[in-house]
């Protein structure tokens, strides 16, 4: 039997299974509040119980005072509801709000999307997680001090490993190794998560997403957390590549239309083979945006891209209507 827990001052509620911690809990229930460690050391999850019972099944947490449990603070990611719950604790709604860290993380999956690129699968090193926004990047960290960007493609209720699309750019730092050479089993330094482009939840308008190339990977974190905690605003989603063998992972999209009455998806090609099989949109991916949509006065925009697609939609996206403070954008310069 589970309980109930309430967050004072908002009117979010979860429920905690059997044994779960709370913040375990939440999580699956996409609510994201404050951890780090997940250990009961870093002290990150700290809150107060206002009215109910918790207990430390494996006794008190180290960053937690004898005195301060007394008082009511809590360490939620060790905490085990042993009632119904209110709780006090302050939720993260903001990049802002989590700290971006520097990390080791091994490759233990490799796998061919595209003619030019590839999934890395990652895991953090054991009873580590990595909290972050659907839609966030990490840096890679290289020799030299350098760093090459990469967005979070899953979400983050589903963090068992973090999911990279590299695009190959021959002769890049890291991408050429990606290609040409990385094994399973690698280690990897990174920071992260880093960025702003992330689900905003304070607005019931419909979205539309607009993913070019590997700008498809934060979309696929983001419409995935969407469906996780059951955001109902219609997603049109648009998606540009240059050729149907760029329209990697398409399969999943289909699926998210054919299953959710509110997601629609449009691929768009700019260079369909001549004489193909191609029936679909083709063109610029946000020319096909303002073709269906001319007025975009009542819409929140999600982009995700190289600088020549955002540029040229933030212009024209402009010009149709759209509130620059509901347009949201991941601009990638591909750095080799
Ligand atoms: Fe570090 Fe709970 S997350 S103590």
């Amino acid at each position: 039997m589970g309980y109930q827990v309430r967050i004072q001052g908002s009117d979010h509620a979860f429920e905690v299974n059997e044994g779960e911690s709370v913040i375990d809990a939440a999580l699956r229930n996409g609510l994201m509040l404050p951890y780090s460690c997940r250990g009961g050391t870093c002290g990150t999850c700290r809150g107060q119980v206002v009215e109910g019972e918790i207990a430390y099944p494996d006794g008190l947490p180290p960053a937690l005072e004898a005195d301060e449990a007394d008082a009511g603070d809590a360490l939620f990611c060790q905490a085990r509801p042993q009632s119904d719950l209110l709780i006090a604790v302050r939720e993260v709604r903001e990049a802002g709000d989590i700290i971006p860290r520097k990390l080791p993380a091994r490759v233990t999956g490799i796998e061919d999307l595209a003619p030019d690129v590839r999934r890395l699968w990652l895991r953090l090193p054991a009873g580590t997680r990595l909290p972050f926004l659907a839609g966030q990047y990490l840096d890679i960290l290289l020799r030299g001090g350098r760093r090459r960007s990469f967005s979070l493609a899953n979400a983050p209720h589903d963090d068992e490993r973090l999911e990279l699309h590299v695009r190959h750019l021959p002769g890049g730092a890291f991408s050429g190794h990606v290609f040409d050479g990385m094994r399973e089993g690698a280690l990897l330094r990174f920071e992260g998560p880093l960025g702003n482009f992330y689900l905003r939840d304070d607005s019931d308008r419909p979205m539309i997403m607009v993913a070019g190339g590997t700008g498809f990977a934060p979309v696929k974190g983001i419409i995935e957390h969407a469906l996780h905690i059951g955001v109902e605003r219609p997603i049109h989603l648009y998606r540009g590549a240059r050729a149907r063998e760029d329209l990697y992972l398409d399969e999943l999209p289909q699926q998210w239309a054919a299953e959710n009455d509110h997601i629609r998806y449009v691929p768009v090609l700019s260079e369909p083979k001549p004489g193909g099989d191609w029936d679909g949109a083709t063109g610029f991916v946000h020319e096909q945006v303002l073709a269906e949509h001319p007025d975009l006065t009542d819409f929140d925009v999600y982009m995700s891209g190289p600088p020549p697609m955002i540029n040229a939609a933030k212009r024209d996206f402009a010009r149709a209507g759209l509130d620059p403070s509901r347009l949201f954008y991941d601009s990638f310069e591909s750095a080799p």
